[in-house]
């Protein structure tokens, strides 16, 4: 079996996805997981786009020790210097350089011959190679490059010193018979192209970034780039999870695999979508919560025979387990710490566990059964926190259909003041909101509402994500309860706390305000 070396990227063109901002702690968090899934290589970011980027990269480069971490740069000096002093603490650090070749990029945005680009990309690479034995070279919207030009661009790059050489269909023009002949050509014509790695980076704009980052595999890539979720850019990117597990259930086909641990999937695909705020549709292949769900009467009856009727892979595989062991307000700290650990979460600390525990017990006071979803929500909401200006202390509501609702919100701010403030609004949420701005006394838009229910039955968990807007900066915030009105004031006092600790950080990512060269 050909190993096939997998590049997550989510924390840089994941969070590149409209409305997500993931802060530091956030991104470090994710990190971990996706080291836990057995990720080859995580792109954490950007630095030189915001100090914020930076400081991110920076730790998880210091959390992180068997994964190589990843910093993308533009193709000139100050980019690679950022870079440098992100990835110092790396263990296995690696640059990953880009500069555009296609004829439109060439054209409209750098303005540049095709010898000028030649000349650009070698000096950064050089420059880049001495500081770092790896770099990874893209020439961003390789797939509508001229193919001869992208043979001569790709030769340049292995003399001048990168390790891979990574092809991005960077809007998600591309068939599979097309990006894999690119992949072919390549390897076809391209001096010294043993020596280096081939990589494929796919946009799903035309729904076909899976589909092309396995034709690449056939046809010669050694690494494939993605996202958990396929997030990202626009339409998103490939998802690392549709394509391993491709690889596993069709092995006689590609006689390919992956190093990843397919049963960390379901996890870290339910923490990236818990920390972005982007929910993951319920048909969404291998992760959503109807790819392994049979409806009709006679899927059903098959299944009841034979699961391999209806399904070619098993829940299991990917983490999915059915619950063994229910949990409810009886259970004990011991059945609780068992669960955890059944889960995956068994690099908790005792401060940790008791506080999840604490979390749990106050659940199980309103929810008689207690899944594996709701335990998942509750630490995820507990172990990545935000840190807290405000803090949620009473919601008195008065409702009625007749009546303008009109809401009490009692906050704690962090030196321990009281504020408390009384508003009305055309709806109880917008009562909330309303108390709470008075209450902060911050002056913020809300650019998005959405609630969903964790769980299902009557006392279901509800969880609530907005985005908020203080001028530039746009943050999301979440909360989960069993009731969806505090639910909605924590997600907004949550959004509050992150703007202002955004402001406080100075860290407000300037990345939309790049020109990308
Ligand atoms: O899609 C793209 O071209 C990119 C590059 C920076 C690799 O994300
Ligand atoms: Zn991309």
């Amino acid at each position: 079996m050909r190993k096939i070396y997998v590049f997550d990227t989510t924390l840089r063109d994941g969070e590149q996805s409209p409305g997500v901002n993931l802060n530091t702690q956030e991104k470090v968090e994710i990190a971990l997981q996706l080291e836990r899934l057995g990720v080859d290589r995580i792109e954490a970011g950007f630095p030189a786009a915001s100090p914020g980027d930076l400081k991110s990269v920076s730790e998880v480069a210091e959390a992180v020790k068997n994964s190589s971490i990843i910093g993308l740069s533009r193709s000139r000096e100050q980019d690679i210097e950022a870079a440098r002093e992100a990835l110092k603490k790396a263990e296995d650090p690696c640059l990953h350089l880009f500069l555009a070749t296609s004829p439109i990029h060439r054209k409209y945005k750098l303005r540049m011959e095709k010898q000028q680009v030649l000349e650009s990309a070698e000096a950064a690479i050089r420059y880049a190679k001495k500081y770092f034995s790896k770099i990874e070279f893209s020439p961003e919207d390789a797939a509508r490059t001229e193919l001869d030009f992208l043979c001569e661009v790709t030769e340049m790059a292995v003399r001048a010193g990168a390790t891979v050489v990574n092809i991005p269909d960077t809007v998600g023009f591309m068939t599979p018979d097309e990006f894999g002949n690119i992949f072919k050509t390549l390897r076809e014509n391209v001096l010294g192209i043993e020596n280096i790695q081939l990589s494929a980076h796919c946009h799903d704009d035309l729904g076909m970034a899976t589909a092309n980052a396995l034709a690449a595999i056939r046809n010669g890539a050694d690494q494939i780039e993605g996202t958990i979720n396929g997030i990202g850019e626009r339409a998103g990117n490939t998802s690392i999870e549709e394509v391993a597990m491709a690889l596993e259930t069709r092995k006689e086909f590609y006689e390919a695999t992956t190093s990843l641990k397919l049963n960390e999937i379901y996890r870290t695909s339910r923490l990236v979508s818990k920390l972005t705020g982007m929910a993951v549709p319920g048909n969404k292949a291998i992760v959503g919560s109807n790819a392994f769900a049979h409806e009709s009467g006679i899927h059903q009856d098959g299944m009841l025979k034979e699961k391999t009727t209806y399904e070619i892979m098993s829940p299991e595989t990917i983490g999915l387990k059915e619950s063994k062991l229910v949990l409810g307000k009886l259970s004990g700290r011991h059945a609780f710490s068992e669960k955890l650990v059944d889960m995956g979460y068994d690099d908790l600390n005792e401060e940790q566990i008791k506080e999840a525990f604490k979390k749990f017990k106050n659940l199980a006071d309103k929810k008689k059964n207690v899944s594996d979803e709701d335990i998942r929500a509750m630490l995820v909401e507990k172990l990545v926190s935000t840190p807290e200006f405000f803090t949620l202390e009473r919601i008195d509501l008065s409702y009625g259909n007749q009546s303008i609702p009109k809401a009490t919100i009692r906050i704690k701010t962090k030196e321990d003041a009281i504020a408390e403030e009384t508003q009305e609004g055309n709806g109880s949420v917008d009562a909330i909101y309303n108390a709470i701005d008075k209450a902060t006394q911050e002056d913020v838009t809300l650019e998005d509402y959405a609630i969903k229910s964790v769980t299902h039955g009557k006392d279901a968990l509800g969880e609530v994500h907005v985005v908020l807007k203080q001028g530039d900066i746009a943050v999301t915030g979440r909360g989960v309860s069993t009731d969806i009105l505090d639910a909605s004031a924590r997600a907004y006092i949550d959004a509050v706390n992150r703007i202002i600790d955004k402001k406080n950080s100075d860290h407000v990512n300037k990345r939309g305000n790049i020109t990308l060269i």
